[in-house]
């Protein structure tokens, strides 16, 4: 091994990634999060040039003609730090689970989730945020929350009957107006310094999601004048006052678990994939993350979460509330029957119980044991997986993310369906936006997979068995 070699290993060993998460080491300094990030990019560049260097000429696992065909499954394909998914065990950020997370990240006065604001710090630098910290980072994005007016005219112009999904990807796509990384791309910043408007861009992104989801609530559904932002409150209570519940204390827990546990799902799923793909163009955070929603509204993604609600209440009109074992299976059947899919069940990664639904089930124990649709819920989870291994097509028969979240909601007043994925939407900018950080302070190039057609592969694999 060279000398130079061993000493980017040794650089490498040093990056903050390759340790677990902690309480930030910065703390005594308490330093802002751009400028916790500036200090690990340097190491972390170390670290990926050590890397490629070390294993950048080997391969791990043959290609399938298949898995061209089968929507690359498992195919490995792309760098995503924030968080990693195992099929058995499911999502770590950084290294933690779900209930680590709760364990470890800064709470609000009197909470007993995790701030989003940390799990979104913790995504960014692989540490825990003091709690200091964790109320500066609120501060901030309450100070960015404001949107132009030119996109709350977008939004009052929609139509009610356009998705809510439809209406947050126009308003967030329109905020690339003011994207400070598209201006200073046009004055000629030099590649080292992208991250740094990308860092703004990300930044106000996520902070001007509550502004337009509240917006597009209360246009939606009449539900009266948007409140202001209370800029000594944090993001999930202010997401939660601009809906109408932010005098419900469990309700804003509720926001701050499921900002939380939503953000992030390793790379290859299609809204985060979509963002780092749109940009490696180095289009702006605003419409990368505009794309990001188009696929998180897809009924396989994101939309889940309404279709599982609108199945329930089906279920419940079909077969009644309190409904036997018996019934429940036979409407399971029956939608298999008719050539659906039972939502919020089955994964195309995870082969165990979500643990994105554990913890909702865990919270949904602990505040709402009583509710009927949470009863139907844990009723549904004990009948589905026998079928789905019975009809023998699902690779994973347990249950996802989804089908717990719009029971939650539902409990609490919010009971329109429709809007479930916009809350996902607001969750999943945190994974993405830590992403596109990372990409544009790491240079990475863009992206341009080889397609081949299907006489190509024909024509390529003619003579050989
Ligand atoms: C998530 C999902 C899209 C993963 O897709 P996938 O990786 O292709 O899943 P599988 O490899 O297990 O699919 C194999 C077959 O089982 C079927 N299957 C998978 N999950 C199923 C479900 N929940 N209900 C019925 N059939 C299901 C698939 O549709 C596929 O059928 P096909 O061969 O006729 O096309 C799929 O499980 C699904 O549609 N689930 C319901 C929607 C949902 O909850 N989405 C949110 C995901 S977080």
């Amino acid at each position: 091994m060279s000398s130079a070699l061993r000493s980017v290993l040794r650089q490498s060993r040093r990056s903050p990634f390759a340790r677990q998460a902690r309480l930030a080491s910065t703390s005594a300094k308490q330093v802002s999060l751009k400028d916790r990030v500036a200090e690990l990019i340097p190491a972390e560049i170390e670290n990926v040039k050590a890397t490629r260097a070390e294993h950048g000429k080997k391969t791990f696992g043959p290609v399938l003609v298949d898995q061209l065909y089968g929507g690359m499954r498992g195919m490995p394909a792309l760098i995503w730090d924030g968080s990693v998914l195992d099929a058995e065990e499911g999502i770590r950020f950084r290294g933690k689970t779900i209930p680590e997370c709760q364990e470890l990240l800064p709470k609000a006065p009197g909470g007993s989730e995790p701030l989003p604001e940390a799990l979104f710090w913790l995504l960014l630098t692989g540490e825990a945020p003091t709690q200091e910290q964790v109320t500066a980072l609120s501060r901030d994005w309450a100070a960015r929350a404001a949107i132009p007016e030119f996109v709350e005219e977008l939004l009052d112009r929609c139509p009610p009957t356009l998705h809510p999904m439809s209406q947050f990807s126009l308003a967030v796509t329109a905020l690339n107006h003011d994207s400070a990384f598209a201006k200073a791309y046009a004055e000629g910043i030099p590649k080292k310094e992208y991250w740094k408007p990308v860092f703004e861009d990300c930044m106000d992104l996520i902070a001007k999601l509550p502004n337009i989801a509240g917006r597009i609530y209360r246009n939606v559904y009449g539900q009266g004048k948007l409140p202001t932002i209370d800029l000594e409150r944090d993001y999930s209570w202010n997401l939660s006052t601009l809906l109408g519940f932010g005098d419900n204390a469990n309700f804003v827990e509720l926001m701050r678990l499921y900002l939380t546990i939503h953000s992030d799902h390793e790379g290859g799923n299609v809204s985060a994939h979509t963002g780092k793909l749109v940009g490696s163009a180095l289009s702006d955070p605003f419409l990368a993350f505009g794309a990001s929603l188009n696929g998180l509204a897809g009924p396989l993604h994101g939309l889940a979460n309404q279709e599982v609600l609108l199945w329930l209440r089906k279920m419940q009109s079909k077969i009644g509330e309190n409904a036997s074992d018996e019934a429940v299976r036979e409407y399971v059947w029956s939608t298999l029957q008719g050539g659906q899919v039972v939502p919020g069940y089955g994964h195309a990664v995870l082969r165990k119980t979500d643990p994105r639904y554990t913890a909702q089930r865990e919270f949904a124990l602990k505040h709402l044991p009583n509710d009927p649709l949470f009863k139907l819920v844990g009723q549904v989870y004990q009948i589905v997986p026998d079928i789905l291994l019975a009809a023998g097509k699902a690779k994973n028969p347990w249950p996802n993310v989804d089908a717990h979240s719009g029971v939650l909601l539902t409990h609490y007043g919010l009971t329109q369906m429709q809007f479930y994925t916009v809350l996902f939407g607001v969750s999943r900018a945190f994974g993405v936006a830590a992403q596109l950080i990372w990409d544009r302070a790491l240079g990475a190039p863009l992206e341009r997979p080889k397609s081949y057609s299907t006489a190509a592969i024909q024509k390529m694999f003619k003579d050989k068995q």
